[in-house]
């Protein structure tokens, strides 16, 4: 395979050097770039290799590259097996370079040979890191080159916060070990033992394995909805779970990270050192204040628990007691926390009708999984849910109710019928909203606004979230999360390669998202959003989400009266912002121009201004 090179593409800037003069990169001001002078030479990258014991990878040519016959990476039998796996999580977060939204590439190589292929919406070299002192030559070799870094897991980022074009990528999705602590933890440095027992990660590490691992002695961690995210996003934006009723969230559950600084030093971040650390890597965002090459959580007894999908469904999409029934539903969310009960609730104007209907019909309402725990006993969700059922069968007669409840003997039995299932490789935005007791108070309102968006309610915050005491007293994701009773997602999916379509999609989803920021004016939203559908009932819905970088006062929507902290903590961490990503705490000093990473006005202290990372 040719190796990719950015040279034709900048070509016109060796020729007429005269053209990059009013280019700022010259002078330091922007982050090196391939193709341009201040790009390391072949022989320091060589040397970097070296020192990492082989560890660089140059991407010969971007993954869809096999699909395109004037690449000379063209294969038709490779391009049948990538474009067959291209909607799956496991072929973007195993190569070295993809990302699960093809947006965040700015479709530079899709799989479709009819589209234009090259690598330019890539990351330009990869360290296959396994180690933290991988990390720490990455970042020293990274900061003495002036290269722009990016950190990839899985590539699950719904804000394109691990992809970059020309970067540096410190790839971090084979740090995958797992070490049980049966009876107790004892954090670096402290004087007492924690007396829970925990199990201490790779950063790289996946909900589904942990899960696995832990199952097999009846435990399990509070984690998201999928076997491929990982624990760098997860914990790093707080993550929530369907556990987080009971156990409050990922963040809350975490003892110790091991963190690589962007300034190069491998420490222990705990309540006994580094607590600033500590406290931002808990719900800071992922990629801003250094690399979590480990991290240690509680576990928990796995649960028994009663399970299943539970629609309230309406055969008139247009009419409109469907969207006061979908209104009182949404309503009933507080109550419906208030005795424990989790889950996804998903609101759709529009799906292909439960089985009892042959799947034929139109219907619309609310279809959604929940969860109550430490029972077998379905009449125990039954019994919940009776109030809610008598009162739309007595109000809107024609709704159809279906409840389809299991008992489960684990958390893992449930998981493994239950994880999320969807599908990546295509371009879409998400908005996100936390709805407090209030919000959710305005039955009307919701209504309105789920007929308008096909949105999501999660019953994953409430008493366990608000209840929460993690270790040190506090973390960063932002506060609001302890008054939240839902995080409600709602998404757009829009065509490649249509620079209209994108914009037109960030309008929806601004439009969408609107009247949640008027219904919840103060609670803010989910910095790792969450995008994804669960397959109900044979893909009883079938919207896709992903997410939306334009929230407006992104800073203080993501974290709330914490952003000051957090922006002291990485000007102290990371002064020479080593690390940079949109939308990231203290990423104000620099904007993407096109592809490249450029300072904004030094004096500038205008933090609302939009930062996309490929849109525009
Ligand atoms: C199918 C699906 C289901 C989801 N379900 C849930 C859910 O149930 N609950 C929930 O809270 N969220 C959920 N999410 C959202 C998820 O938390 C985010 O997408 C998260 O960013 C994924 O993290 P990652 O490490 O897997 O992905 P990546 O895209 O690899 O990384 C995400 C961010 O974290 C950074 N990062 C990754 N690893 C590290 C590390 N070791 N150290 C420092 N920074 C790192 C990256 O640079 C990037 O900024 C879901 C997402 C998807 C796609
Ligand atoms: C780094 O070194 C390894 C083995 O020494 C080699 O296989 C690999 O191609 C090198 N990477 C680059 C970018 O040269
Ligand atoms: C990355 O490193 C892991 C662990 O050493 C190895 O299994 C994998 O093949 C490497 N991947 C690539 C693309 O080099
Ligand atoms: C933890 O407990 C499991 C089973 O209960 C056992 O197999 C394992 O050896 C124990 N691990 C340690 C480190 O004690
Ligand atoms: C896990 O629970 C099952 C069922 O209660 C029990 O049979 C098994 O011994 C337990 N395993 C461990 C490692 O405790
Ligand atoms: C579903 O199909 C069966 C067999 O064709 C039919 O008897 C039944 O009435 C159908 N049910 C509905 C609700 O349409
Ligand atoms: C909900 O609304 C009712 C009146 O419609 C009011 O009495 C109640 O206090 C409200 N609850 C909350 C939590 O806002
Ligand atoms: C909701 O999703 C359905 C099914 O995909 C679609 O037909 C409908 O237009 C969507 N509604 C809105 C308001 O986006
Ligand atoms: C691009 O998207 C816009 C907005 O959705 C649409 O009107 C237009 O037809 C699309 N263009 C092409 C070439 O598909
Ligand atoms: C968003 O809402 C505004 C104001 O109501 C409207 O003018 C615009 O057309 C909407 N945009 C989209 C893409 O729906
Ligand atoms: C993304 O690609 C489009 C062409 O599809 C191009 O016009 C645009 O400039 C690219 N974005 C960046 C940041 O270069």
């Amino acid at each position: 395979m040719r190796a990719f090179t950015y040279r034709s593409a900048f070509a016109f800037l060796l020729v007429f050097p005269d053209a990059t003069a009013s280019r700022p990169e010259e002078h330091g001001t922007c982050k090196a770039f391939p193709g341009t002078s201040a790009w390391p030479s072949q022989e320091n990258w060589a040397k970097f290799n070296q020192s990492t014991g082989g560890k660089l990878i140059k991407p010969g040519s971007p993954p869809g590259a096999v699909c395109h016959p004037g690449e000379p990476a063209f294969n038709p039998d490779e391009c049948s097996i990538v474009t067959a796996a291209w909607r799956t999580y496991d072929f973007h977060q195993n190569d070295p370079i993809s990302n699960m939204w093809q947006q965040f590439n700015n479709d530079t190589c899709l799989v479709d040979p009819s589209a234009p292929c090259s690598g330019a919406g890539y990351p330009a070299y990869v360290v296959n890191a396994t180690t933290a002192m991988d990390v720490k030559l990455s970042f020293d070799f990274a900061r003495k080159h002036n290269v722009r870094v990016i950190v990839k897991s899985s590539g699950h980022d719904y804000q394109g916060r691990s992809q970059a074009s020309g970067a540096l990528s410190i790839w971090v999705h084979h740090m995958q070990s797992h070490k049980i602590h049966n009876e107790s933890f004892k954090p670096k440095g402290c004087k007492f033992t924690i007396e829970t027992p925990a199990v201490t990660v790779g950063g790289g590490s996946q909900l589904g394995a942990i899960y696995e691992e832990l199952d097999k002695i009846n435990r399990t961690v509070v984690g998201g909805a999928s076997k491929s995210v990982s624990v760098g996003g997860y914990l790093t934006g707080g993550g929530h779970s369907i556990l987080g009723p009971r156990y409050g969230l990922g963040a809350d559950n975490v003892l110790e990270v091991e963190v690589v600084t962007p300034m190069g030093n491998i420490v222990t971040a705990n309540e006994c050192q580094n607590e600033d650390l500590f406290w931002a890597m808990r719900g800071g965002g992922g990629s801003t204040f250094g690399v979590m090459t480990s991290v240690t959580v509680a576990t928990h007894p796995t649960p028994k628990l009663v399970a299943g999908i539970i629609a309230f469904l309406s055969p008139s999409p247009s009419a409109s007691w469907t969207w006061d029934m979908v209104g009182y539903i949404a309503s009933s969310l507080p109550y419906l926390a208030s005795k424990d009960v989790s889950g996804y609730a998903f609101f759709t104007s529009h799906i292909n009708g439960p089985d009892g209907n042959n799947g034929t019909g139109s219907f619309a309402g609310m279809g959604g999984e929940f969860m109550i725990l430490d029972t077998q006993n379905i009449n125990d969700m039954q019994e919940i849910w009776d109030p809610l059922i008598t009162h739309v069968k007595a109000t809107w007669p024609d709704a159809i109710i279906t409840l389809d409840l299991n008992p489960y003997p684990s958390f893992q039995s449930w998981f493994s019928v239950y994880y999320d299932q969807n599908t990546a490789g295509y371009d879409g935005y998400v908005g996100s909203r936390l709805l407090d007791e209030k919000a959710l108070n305005q039955s009307a309102a919701l209504g309105e606004i789920f007929k308008h968006s096909n949105g999501t309610a999660y019953l994953v915050a409430g008493k366990g979230v608000r209840d929460a005491k993690p270790r040190g007293g506090s973390i960063s994701v932002t506060p609001t999360w302890r008054k939240a009773i839902v995080h409600t997602t709602n998404g757009h999916v829009f065509p490649p390669l249509n620079a209209t379509a994108r914009t037109e999609a960030l309008n929806i989803i601004n439009n969408i998202t609107e009247p949640l920021r008027k219904i919840a004016p103060d609670m803010g939203a989910y910095v790792n959003e969450v995008g994804f559908l669960f397959k109900i009932h044979k893909d009883l819905l079938t919207h896709k989400y992903k997410n939306n970088p334009s929230e407006p006062d992104w800073q203080h929507t993501f974290w709330g009266e914490n952003y000051e902290r957090l922006l002291q903590i990485k000007r102290a961490i990371d002064p020479e912002d080593v690390l940079w990503c949109h939308p990231c705490v203290g990423n104000e000093r620099w904007e993407q121009i096109g592809y490249r990473l450029c300072r904004t006005d030094q004096g500038s202290t205008k933090g609302a201004r939009q930062q996309h990372p490929v849109a525009q």
